[in-house]
C-alpha cells in the first residue's frame, strides 16, 4: 500500500508541533460522581474540548467529532486535581484525523510528578459550513514518536473500518435471512 507521507507524493503538510495542544482545568465539587471522585463524563469533555482545537488548527476551519474509542480511565481523579489534557493528531486520512489524547493529573495536595490517568482516541471529520467533508493537509511527523503514533493510528483506522464493515454485513445477512427487519 502507498504511503502519501513516507513516499514524498504528499500535498504540503503541517508538522504535529503545529496543532499540538494542553488544556488545563482545576477539578471542583460539580465534576463529582456519587463516590466523590470526578465523572468520567467531565473527563471526556475536556478529552473532545482539546482534541477539537487540534483537529481546528490542523485542518484550518471546522471540525466535528466522528468516534472516539479507546477511552481508557486509569486512575481516579479527584476534586482540586490539576488536570492537564495533552492532544495531537497522529494521523490523517482524506477528509478525516485521529487526534491522540493523553490525561494527566496533578495532585492539589502533592509535589509529585503528575499521574497518567486516562487516554483515548478520536477521529475527526473537517467540515465545510454546510457540515460536508472537506480535505484536511496530512500531517507531517515530527520524531520517532510521532511515527509510530502514526503507524499505531493506521492499524486502529483499519480495525475501525474492518469492524463496521463487518457489522454491516452481518446485519444485511440478518436481514436477507429474515431474522431481522429492515
Ligand atoms: C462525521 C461525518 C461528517 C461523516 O460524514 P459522512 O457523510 O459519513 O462522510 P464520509 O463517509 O466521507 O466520512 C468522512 C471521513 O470521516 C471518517 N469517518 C466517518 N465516520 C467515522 C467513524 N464512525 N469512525 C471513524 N471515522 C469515520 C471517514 O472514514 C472519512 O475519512 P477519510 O475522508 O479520511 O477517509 C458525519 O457523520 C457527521 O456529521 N456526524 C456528526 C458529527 C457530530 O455532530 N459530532 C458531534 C457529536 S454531538
Amino acid at each position: 500500500m502507498t504511503d502519501p507521507v513516507t513516499d514524498g507524493t504528499a500535498a504540503a503538510g503541517k508538522p504535529t508541533a503545529a496543532s499540538r495542544t494542553t488544556l488545563s482545568h482545576i477539578m471542583t465539587h460539580n465534576d463529582t460522581n456519587l463516590l466523590g471522585t470526578v465523572h468520567g463524563g467531565v473527563v471526556m469533555k475536556l478529552v473532545d474540548d482539546a482534541a477539537g482545537a487540534v483537529a481546528g488548527r490542523h485542518s484550518g476551519g471546522p471540525a466535528v467529532t466522528a468516534s472516539m474509542d479507546e477511552m481508557v480511565f486509569l486512575v481516579p481523579v479527584r476534586v482540586g486535581d490539576l488536570v492537564h489534557v495533552h492532544a495531537q493528531c497522529n494521523w490523517t486520512g482524506r477528509t478525516s484525523m485521529e487526534i491522540g489524547v493523553k490525561v494527566m493529573a496533578e495532585r492539589w495536595n502533592e509535589s509529585a510528578p503528575p499521574t497518567h490517568v486516562g487516554s483515548a482516541y478520536l477521529v475527526f471529520a473537517a467540515v465545510d459550513e454546510q457540515g460536508r467533508p472537506r480535505p484536511v493537509p496530512p500531517v507531517i511527523p515530527e520524531n520517532e514518536d510521532d511515527r509510530r503514533r502514526r503507524q499505531e493510528a493506521q492499524i486502529r483506522r483499519t480495525h475501525r473500518l474492518a469492524r463496521r464493515r463487518a457489522i454491516r454485513e452481518l446485519r444485511e445477512s440478518r436481514i436477507a435471512e429474515g431474522l431481522d427487519v429492515a
